[in-house]
């Protein structure tokens, strides 16, 4: 199963993500999540990268690709992957389908400006895995700490509120209309689409998308 999450910074892909993934035992690959790590370490990529996303502006086509196509080598991405935050421009969806990578399953998850906001400004996360929380809404048992490692938890940079509203821009600009380049594939039944609100709490999203999944 190869899936792509969409939706705008803050629609709960990287939640979705670990639901999806431990159900199917399929890797979870963020680009977000990777670049975050690459700054960590300091890394060329890291360097690159750090005052971009700071900002939310989107890394270079050209890199993002070249690292994802490297991360779909591996052998954990035999029997498929989840891509969440990737692709994000029409360049990088191409790129795609160039190196002959074909998609199962888009799932488009939609979430109004307003929320989002909401969203990110009660956000932790630990750095190491990319778990996601939120103080009110999915909060760890203890504030600021990681359930499983005992790890603190972090605040990201980017999700500073004037960010967040940079980051919306970009994706309206530049990732949107990926809606409607993987919409004309699933007419073509080249893959299957599922649009969902991200509205409902975690686990009623997350309902939605694995009883979609198995009536298809
Ligand atoms: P990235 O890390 O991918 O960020 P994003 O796409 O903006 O998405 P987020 O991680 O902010 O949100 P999410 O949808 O995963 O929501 P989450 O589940 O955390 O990218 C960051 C930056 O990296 C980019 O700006 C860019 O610079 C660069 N980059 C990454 N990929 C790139 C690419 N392909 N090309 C170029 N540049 C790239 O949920 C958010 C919060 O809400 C959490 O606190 C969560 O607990 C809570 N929540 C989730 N679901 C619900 C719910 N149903 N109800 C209530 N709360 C909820």
């Amino acid at each position: 199963m190869k899936i792509i999450l969409l939706g705008p910074p803050g629609a709960g892909k990287g939640t979705q993500a670990e639901v999806l993934c431990q159900n199917f035992h399929i890797p979870h690959i963020s680009t977000g999540n990777m670049l975050r790590e690459a700054i960590k370490t300091g890394t060329d990529l890291g360097k690159k990268a750090k005052e971009l996303m700071d900002n939310g502006i989107l890394v270079s086509d050209e890199v993002i690709v070249d690292v994802v196509v490297e991360r779909i080598k591996q052998k954990d991405c035999v029997s498929g992957f989840l891509f969440d935050g990737f692709p994000r421009t029409i360049p990088q969806a191409q790129a795609l389908e160039d190196k002959k990578v074909d998609i199962n399953l888009v799932i488009e998850i939609n979430v109004p400006d307003e929320v989002i906001i909401g969203r990110m400004s009660g956000r932790r996360v630990h750095l190491d895995s990319g778990r996601n929380y939120h103080i009110d809404f999915n909060p760890p048992k203890v504030p600021d700490i990681d359930d499983l490692t005992g790890e603190p938890l972090i605040q990201r940079e980017d999700d500073r509120p004037e960010t967040v509203k940079d980051r919306l821009n970009v994706y309206l600009s530049q990732t949107l209309p990926l809606i409607d380049f993987y919409l004309e594939r699933s007419r073509n039944q080249q893959l299957n689409y599922l649009k969902v609100s991200g509205l409902g709490s975690p686990s009623e999203v997350s309902d939605l998308i694995l009883a979609h999944i198995k009536n298809n």
